[in-house]
């Protein structure tokens, strides 16, 4: 795998969205169904001007691989992070990677003081992306999601500039 950075997202960038967004495990990662240009130019273009949060694809060479993103960023310098990596890529520290630039721009760049996200109970591979970028378990929130009927635990974790 090439040398993973990342950039903002671009138009041009439709076609991957679209790919990535086919994933069955991927339809809680937007707010709606991805299943036209049309839709992945929408999903691109929420990103641009966005005041309280920023998007980024991750890249591996010239090949675009995934997104990671804080948003919901708050007057206390908290951020909410996210991530997701298109299939074909997984398992090669693509999203891990990611999470660990994203930090890096969040605290030095941004100015944020604590990122904080959730994955569901049943997503360990989510669960390892977060620890490997250093971000701490803090709790569970008990039957937090409710997707298709059934609810999730989620487990919650943070980083903090100083950790
Ligand atoms: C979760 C997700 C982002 C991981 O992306 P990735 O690019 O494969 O992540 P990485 O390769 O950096 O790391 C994956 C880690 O999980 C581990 N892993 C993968 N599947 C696992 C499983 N079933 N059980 C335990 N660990 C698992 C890998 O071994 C790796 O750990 P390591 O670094 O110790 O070897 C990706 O699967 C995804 O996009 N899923 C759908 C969306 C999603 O769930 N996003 C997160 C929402 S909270």
């Amino acid at each position: 795998m090439s040398e993973i950075r990342l950039r903002d997202w671009l138009p041009q960038d439709a076609p991957f969205v679209l790919e990535a967004f086919a994933a069955q495990d991927m339809s809680a990662q937007a707010a709606g169904p991805i299943t036209t240009t049309q839709d992945a130019l929408r999903w691109i273009d929420q990103w641009s001007g966005l005041e309280n949060g920023h998007a980024f694809a991750i890249v591996a060479g010239d090949r675009v691989c995934g997104n990671v993103a804080v948003t919901g960023i708050d007057r206390h310098d908290n951020g909410w992070v996210s991530y997701w990596t298109a299939p074909r890529v997984r398992g090669k520290g693509v999203a891990s990677a990611g999470l660990r630039l994203l930090t890096e721009w969040a605290f030095a760049e941004r100015g944020l003081f604590r990122l904080e996200l959730g994955h569901r109970v049943n997503n360990p591979a989510s669960c390892r992306v977060a620890t490997s970028a250093g971000f701490l378990v803090e709790g569970l929130e008990r039957a937090k999601l409710r997707y298709d009927g059934v609810r999730y635990d989620v487990e919650l974790h943070a980083r903090l500039a100083t950790d």
